[in-house]
């Protein structure tokens, strides 16, 4: 398994639709793990293909990587089949805009379809954290972040702060290099 470099907003590749797995072969289970590996890495609760710059329907989560009990899913394909009409607002945060969270609204259940590492169809449904964690990695996979949510005041202002971490880190990154 490897670390792969994560792409941080604003960037076009975060914001294209991405293409369905025709099937899970061992390209795909690399992908996965090497994903899994980046999002414990960099302290993530899920990652999505695009964020490592692979326009792919594949993510990874797990809501116990923060201290909690472990609960690592990868998914490719993933279709919610089933949203409640109850919603609920939840504090959000990505690992492509560092640093900064809001309250987004969402269904506060969902069911989700997809194929697992095995290829196999599973579901799954949830009405905690890892529903809010599986529609925000959806969203990835449909060129949505979590900023999108909100009014575009809000979002400017996220994505400013976010062009600037990511050009302090290109420079910190020319200067390690010089
Ligand atoms: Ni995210």
């Amino acid at each position: 398994m490897s670390r792969l470099p994560l792409v941080i907003a604003p960037d076009p590749v975060l914001k294209k639709k991405t293409e369905a797995v025709a099937d899970i072969d061992d390209d795909i289970r690399r992908l996965m793990d090497d994903m899994v590996e980046t999002m414990y890495a960099e302290r993530g609760m899920g990652l999505a293909a695009p964020q490592v710059g692979v326009l792919k329907r594949v993510f990874v989560m797990d809501v116990g990587a923060d201290g909690g009990e472990r609960r690592l899913v990868k998914l490719a394909n993933p279709e919610i089949v089933w949203a409640s009409e109850e919603t609920k607002f939840y504090e959000e945060g990505c690992l492509s805009i560092p640093g900064q969270f809001a309250e987004v609204e969402r269904p506060a259940a969902v069911k989700v379809r997809y194929l697992n590492y095995d290829g196999e169809v599973r579901e799954i449904e949830d009405d905690g954290v890892l529903a809010v964690c599986a529609q925000h990695e959806i969203d990835h996979l449909d060129g949505v972040l979590f900023v999108d949510h909100l009014s575009t005041l809000k979002r400017n202002m996220f994505l400013r702060k976010s062009k600037k971490y990511k050009k302090d880190r290109e420079r910190d990154q020319a200067k390690e290099s010089a």
